[in-house]
């Protein structure tokens, strides 16, 4: 086993690092206070070629590999979960889905310009109805000869508003339940869709979060991924590797907050001595690392998986879960150290621990990968 970073991995984890400490840093506290969106960061996403990270550099990518990608979520997550969110979206579920099953044809039009940063993607599977139970989705794609009609509302939709090219998972044939399901690639600008009002979140704030409707959109036939009926395969197989942008995502704000915590305990003083002499604290700031390593192996792993073209999903399963529950854990930890400061804004453990909590709900709850995980055990 090799535990080495290539050179390429580690400049692109510092590349990551520096926009996250100079840039993002500066009025992450105000974005998160007035939820507003990022748009000049989301520029320099582009500019670094972080939207596009995992790309074909054939289809104007950066062709950086997952264990790369897993070193740059984690950097920028320290800092402000809301980018690293509207990168991972961008990444593993919009720009991999069109890469690994989109037609030639697909590829060319809808993703270089996603690959670039011209364009944002949003993934459309969660539904008022339909989050963890993906297979009962109500928004229905009726086969209309040349052109699918597509009607029914999408909710929580991380990148609604901003985004360019919406993938949609509609059911086409209810009769033949999952197995009718299509993934359509649509317009933003088509006629007949709608976004409700910005999601007033508990953490994640500045990401753009929204409900989307759609009232009898026409979506040419060539919009559809793969054959007919493949669209529930597709997304399982895209928040496979979803999963592991939200795992790093996970252990960045974990990484984040025991950085804050270790520098806090090591500053202020009490019972005439550094916080950091105590071992009550001091056992703390052990149990965080270790826990923070296991998750950091486990998103590397099922980096390193997808990289080798292995089969990934558990892996990613079991990192997503681990690396949300610890990040919960973590950030809760950081608080405690922090004491009365931790509990007010300008510290950030407070917001860390706050968007912790999203890692354990959002592409799959932390109870779902338990699912994944447990029927790959007993079957
Ligand atoms: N790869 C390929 N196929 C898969 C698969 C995978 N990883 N997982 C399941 N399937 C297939 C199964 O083989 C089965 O096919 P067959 O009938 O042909 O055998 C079919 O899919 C149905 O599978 P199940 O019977 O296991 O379906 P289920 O209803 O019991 O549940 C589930 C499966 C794993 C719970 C799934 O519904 C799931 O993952 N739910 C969570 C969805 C989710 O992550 N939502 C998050 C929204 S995206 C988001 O949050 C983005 C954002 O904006 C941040």
């Amino acid at each position: 086993m090799n535990f080495e970073f290539t050179e390429e991995q580690l400049m692109i984890r510092d590349a990551a690092r520096d926009f996250a400490q100079r840039d993002l840093i500066k009025d992450v506290i105000e974005r998160d206070a007035g939820s507003i969106y990022p748009t000049e960061h989301v520029k320099k996403l582009a500019e670094l070629g972080f939207l596009g990270m995992l790309v074909d550099p054939a289809y104007d990518g950066g062709g950086m590999d997952t264990v790369s990608y897993v070193l740059a979520m984690e950097e920028i997550s320290k800092v402000d979960a809301s980018v690293s969110v509207i990168m991972s979206v961008n990444n593993s579920l919009v720009c991999y889905g069109l890469q690994e099953f989109g037609s030639e044809d697909q590829k060319n039009k809808y993703l270089r310009p996603l690959a670039k940063g011209d364009k944002i993607g949003a993934f459309l599977l969660s539904e008022p109805e339909a989050g963890s139970d993906a297979t009962s989705q109500r928004t229905t794609a009726e086969d209309k000869g040349d052109h699918y009609l597509l009607n029914g509302t999408k909710n929580w939709i991380t990148n609604g508003n901003t985004a360019g090219t919406y993938l949609v998972i509609a059911q086409t044939h209810p009769e033949k339940k999952h197995k009718g399901i299509n993934c359509l690639i649509v317009d933003r600008n088509s006629p007949g869709i709608s976004v409700g009002p910005h999601e007033d979140k508990m953490g994640m704030r500045s990401s753009d979060t929204h409900s989307v409707m759609f009232n009898d959109v026409i979506v040419p036939k060539e919009n559809r991924i793969g054959e007919d009926g493949f669209g529930f395969t597709f997304a399982m197989k895209t928040l496979e590797g979803g999963r592991i942008g939200i795992a790093s995502q996970a252990l960045g704000l974990a990484s984040g907050a025991l950085e804050r915590a270790v520098k806090y305990a090591k500053e202020r003083k009490a019972f005439g001595t550094e916080l950091s002499n105590h071992q009550a604290i001091a056992f703390k700031l052990a149990d965080m690392a270790v826990k923070i390593e296991n998750a950091r192996n486990l998103c590397l792993k099922a980096a390193w998986l997808k990289d080798q073209h292995k089969p990934y999903g558990i892996a990613s399963s079991m990192a997503k879960y681990y690396a949300a529950e610890i990040a919960m854990e973590v950030t809760t930890q950081a608080v405690q150290i922090h004491g009365g400061y931790g509990y007010v804004k300008e510290y950030h453990v407070e917001r860390l621990m706050r968007e912790a909590k999203l890692t354990q709900i959002y592409e799959g709850t932390s109870e779902i990968q338990q699912i994944v995980i447990s029927r790959d055990l007993l079957k």
